[in-house]
């Protein structure tokens, strides 16, 4: 429980700068699917970065006050309904195995609540984020009000919680990079099985099913997100999710998904020939993207700003585009041009990456918090050790006139997952066969 804990502390420590406050934080609630049965339940990452705890109805308290306390709301033991839907902690078994000073069962919140937060400092909130969570706050909070003419007040400030915690979490700790490593080394041999298994005339549903076969065989308790898995023109989908075409000879086949290991995810993206051997074509536009993954991955060092790498990879795949026929030079002008004007954006048309940690797209700003001047933008930020982030090019080529047509329907993405360190980039995703050698060998 020490991580948690000393989130706490560190968080704490940070209310007790600004003055003190009362922290109040939820997890996820569950979701039905259909009729009676639901979704499986997910905690909320904030809430779990700081507790642990993984049952659904439990609220996290912190007081900032002339002591610190950590205090848990969570469902009170019930053997029958146990029975029917397994162990529950109970406040009291919670509170020793967890490391809370206090546990009280989550229908005393607003009650216990309402008396913390008469005359406290401030409320730390996660504004926005609850309906539930704002509706018990809401309550505590009339209560205070009703003892008004006693004197009582409610905290004259509130501060948004997911600003102080996006920022702790978007850098990793050694145990947090531990876990995140393992997530990437599962997905690695779900890709590798995918390659190795797949061939003309399956459908893209029994690649699935192998990934996931692959995840659960090996621990994760989940994929992090649902699997893309593109064969031929539905790589070009970005966000394809259907999964359900027939994969045909000659097709490349893309494969973006990740698992989620002890709530930490993985986000790779492959993208390998279903006969095992890329055309030239296929090869051709196969080795641009990888050249402009590699340009991207050098800047994923500390002191160099976020988008500096997304920057490498546009440049090097828009000189790709002009080289290869894609981009028309008596259209779109120099390579310079073609950037300026965003013409490159016809075949590659998302970010190079994104944080990453507990949830796929992690929380974290990507900018600076002030720019430099009042007519000027927000600078990305400065890479700095313990950040985590995709690297993840791609190319889309739509059949489209005055575009080569031996490249129609190619759709490549490369995407690995990297720990910027001060040894230089530390590639989780690295068992993931990559250059095209290693990937016919895997196909074979
Ligand atoms: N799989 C989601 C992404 O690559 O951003
Ligand atoms: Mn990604
Ligand atoms: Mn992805």
């Amino acid at each position: 429980m020490k991580p948690y804990s000393s989130r706490r502390a560190a968080l704490l420590s940070q209310m007790q700068s600004l003055g003190g406050g009362i922290a109040i934080l939820a997890t996820s609630q569950e979701m039905t699917r259909n009729s009676d049965c639901y979704f499986p339940f997910r905690h909320d990452s904030y809430f779990y970065y700081l507790s642990g705890f993984m049952e659904p109805e439990a609220v996290l308290v912190l007081i900032a006050g002339k002591t610190n306390q950590s205090i848990l709301f969570c469902r009170e033991k019930n053997p029958e309904r146990e029975i029917w839907d397994g162990f529950r902690f109970g406040p009291d078994a919670a509170r020793s195995e967890f490391g809370f000073d206090a546990a009280y069962p989550i229908e005393s919140l607003e009650t216990l609540l309402a008396g913390w937060l008469t005359d406290a400092a401030a409320i730390f909130h996660t504004q926005g984020h609850s309906c539930q969570l704002d509706s018990h706050l809401q309550h505590s909070l009339q209560a205070v009000r009703d003892k008004a003419r006693s004197g009582a007040r409610t905290p004259p400030l509130t501060y948004d919680l997911h600003c102080l915690l996006n920022e702790m979490r978007l850098f990793k700790d050694a145990g947090e990079i531990a876990l995140m490593q393992r997530a990437a080394s599962i997905s690695a041999v779900a890709h590798q099985r995918a390659m190795y298994i797949a061939r003309a005339g399956m459908h893209e549903y029994e690649l699935e099913a192998e990934l996931l076969h692959e995840f659960r065989r090996q621990g994760a308790q989940a994929p992090a997100y649902n699997a893309i898995v593109a064969a031929g023109a539905n790589a070009c989908v970005l966000h394809y999710g259907a999964n359900n075409a027939r994969i045909d000879d000659g097709d490349l086949i893309l494969i973006d998904a990740g698992c989620e290991f002890d709530s930490y995810a993985a986000d790779i993206t492959r993208t390998f020939p279903a006969n095992g051997k890329f055309s030239a074509p296929q090869q051709a536009m196969y080795e641009l993207v990888l050249a402009a993954q590699s340009a991207a991955l050098q800047h994923a060092i500390v002191g160099t700003r976020y988008i500096d790498g997304h920057n490498a990879a546009v440049r090097v795949l828009t000189q790709g585009m002009l080289d290869h026929g894609l981009l028309d030079k008596n259209q779109v002008g120099s390579l310079d041009d073609a950037i300026s004007s965003n013409a490159f954006r016809q075949f590659y048309m998302h970010g190079t990456g994104h944080w990453i940690g507990m949830d796929v797209h992690d929380v974290g700003n990507y900018r600076e918090a002030q720019a430099p001047s009042d007519d000027a933008e927000k600078p990305y930020r400065l890479l700095q050790a313990g950040m985590a982030l995709t690297i993840e090019p791609g190319i889309y080529i739509r059949p489209t006139k005055g575009v080569p047509e031996k490249f129609w329907d190619i759709g490549i993405r490369i995407e690995d997952d990297i720990i910027v360190t001060e040894q230089g980039p530390l590639n989780l995703s690295q068992d993931t066969p990559k250059t095209i050698a290693e990937i016919e060998a895997a196909c074979k």
